[in-house]
């Protein structure tokens, strides 16, 4: 158990929980996120946090059996922040009342100003005025509770930001965990400061507690590690490694859904890097056979997901004594698929580090970043020693290109998107964009057009390209490319690759979008 200050986040199951956790880690405090459920009058007593937050969550405070933080909560006698359903609950339980949304609704960005009155909460907010943040809600409070002033409005929430400052107790009806809330971490900073936390949670010591748990964990067994040349799966590897040397073989599959050239560079630049046995599977003809003529995305990723798995562990019984399956799954992808520790949110998409696990495999899994985010998973890099070749690559989904591929997948397809892809991130290379973006990437649609070259029809495919800007890969805004850039690449790629007659450019954000289009 650790020695830090401890702060509890208990989660109504929001999709963006783990944001909080990853901006107080960023402020070096420790904390657990533990669905609401599992939060009794003991467990509170046990755990005895520093400070509590209540997260958003997908519910109405109206709704039958509506999630709610145990009473014995408020007499802990330490700062409490509610986040939107947070906020409504911990104003519901006090004495104040919500009402139910609808014509007040408010999703994306939103402007709070001031009201009278100074907060500590609110050390270096609204210097220019106003502050944007991020919103997300149905429902609102429309009286609050005794005991409690208000220090911000919006046009759509009279009570954004309200308190009562004699008690600690905080309650904000946006999101200042993400990204979209620029100004958000001087909240949770100052929040932290008023609930006294010294900031002793480091990288360095994250790396310390995961090597000393992969150890315990596997023992003197053997260990294979799914490889995919991406950040995270690189990260494992060599943290695993690190933990438990030789006793780790690294298995790189080939599912065919990778991009131009991708698996020689993969094996060649790993084996040039590291001393670690790498055995490369060939398996695209498996894995496009059994995707033939599947246009359902959940199918998609539930067969890949499958997939992986059983070449795993054919693999795996190749290497004596192996028990453990390591993987690079991230805490987005564990969000988006159940919610933390098996709190209540909604799946949104079935990753496949974590979809399609049967549910009786024969491998043991080890998932020492489980907990990071993206940005952490570099931090980590770098803390081990990486290249900051592996460290700056953009992310690329296990699933690959099948999910690039909307409808069904073909090996003709596949190529045309190979090309297509291959000229777009040469064209970013070029112009020096590569390190700005957080990924990019086209993808084929299912549709083909008309147009017009030289002097005859064609009719081949449409393709869009993306192209965002994150953090962490939760929330996304699309990269501002100019025209000329977007001009001179449509024309470049419909020159360069046969089968594309029209490129499109992706301007959704994340939400209401996703970053990949299944
Ligand atoms: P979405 O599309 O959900 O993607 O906004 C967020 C980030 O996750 C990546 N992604 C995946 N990564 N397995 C992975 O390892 C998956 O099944 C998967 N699906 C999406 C996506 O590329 C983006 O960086």
């Amino acid at each position: 158990m650790t020695q830090h200050d401890r702060l509890l986040i208990i989660d109504f199951g929001s999709q963006v929980t783990q944001l909080i956790a990853r901006r107080l880690r960023e402020l070096k405090v420790y904390c657990e996120i533990h669905p609401y459920q599992n939060v009794t009058d003991a467990f509170l007593a046990e755990f005895s946090p520093r400070a509590v937050i209540f997260s958003g969550g997908p519910c109405s405070v109206f709704d039958e059996g509506a999630p709610m933080p145990p009473r014995s909560v408020f007499d802990l006698g330490v700062p409490i922040l509610g986040i939107c359903y947070g906020q409504q609950a911990m104003m519901q339980m006090l004495g104040g009342k919500v009402e139910r949304g609808h014509k007040t609704a408010e999703f994306g960005r939103a402007y709070v100003v001031p009201k009278d009155g100074k907060l500590d909460l609110l050390n270096g907010w609204f210097e220019d005025e106003r502050e944007q943040v991020w919103m997300s809600h149905g429902d609102h409070v429309s009286e609050i509770a005794p005991g409690f002033e208000v220090y911000g409005t919006s046009p759509n929430a009279p009570f954004a930001i309200t308190a009562d400052p004699s008690r600690h107790f905080y309650a904000v009806q946006f999101h200042p965990e993400v990204h979209h809330t620029p100004n958000g971490r001087k909240l949770y900073e100052n929040f932290i400061r008023i609930a006294g936390f010294t900031g002793d949670w480091t990288m360095g010591a994250y790396r310390e507690d995961a090597i000393a748990k992969i150890r315990e964990q596997v023992g003197d067994k053997r260990v294979i590690c799914g490889l995919s040349g991406g950040v995270d799966s690189s990260v494992a590897a060599v943290l695993i490694h690190e933990a438990i040397g030789d006793q780790l073989t690294c298995v790189f599959v080939d599912h065919g859904l990778l991009r131009l050239n991708e698996a020689d560079e993969v094996v060649s630049m790993f084996r040039d890097h590291y001393n670690i046995p790498l055995i490369h599977a060939d398996e695209s003809k498996l894995f496009l056979g059994e995707l033939e003529g599947q246009s359902d995305p959940e199918t998609k990723r539930k067969i890949i997901g499958r997939l992986f798995i059983d070449v795993f562990q054919k693999h795996a019984n190749e290497i004596e004594g192996a028990e453990f399956l390591a993987q690079g799954t991230l805490y987005p992808d564990v969000i988006e698929s159940v919610s933390f520790s098996g709190g209540p949110s909604v799946t949104i998409k079935s990753h496949h580090n974590v979809g399609g696990l049967p549910e009786k495999m024969g491998l043991k899994l080890v998932e020492p970043l489980r907990e990071l985010f993206k940005d952490e998973v570099r931090a980590l890099g770098r803390e081990l020693g990486l290249p900051e070749k592996f460290i700056g690559r953009h992310p690329f989904p296990g699933p690959g290109l099948a999910i690039r591929c909307p409808g069904e997948i073909t090996r003709d397809k596949l190529d045309i998107l190979r090309q297509a892809d291959a000229v777009y991130i040469d064209q970013i290379r070029k112009h020096g964009l590569y390190d700005e973006i957080w990924q990019a990437f086209v993808a084929i649609l299912p549709v083909r057009t008309v147009g017009v070259m030289g002097d005859g029809r064609t009719y081949d495919y449409a393709c869009a390209l993306r192209a965002v800007t994150s953090v962490d890969g939760m929330t996304a805004d699309y990269y501002p490319f100019s025209h000329d850039f977007l001009g001179e690449t449509a024309t470049r790629i419909i020159n360069e690759v046969k089968g594309i007659n029209r490129v499109t450019y992706d301007i959704t954000s994340k939400p209401p979008g996703t970053i990949e289009w299944e």
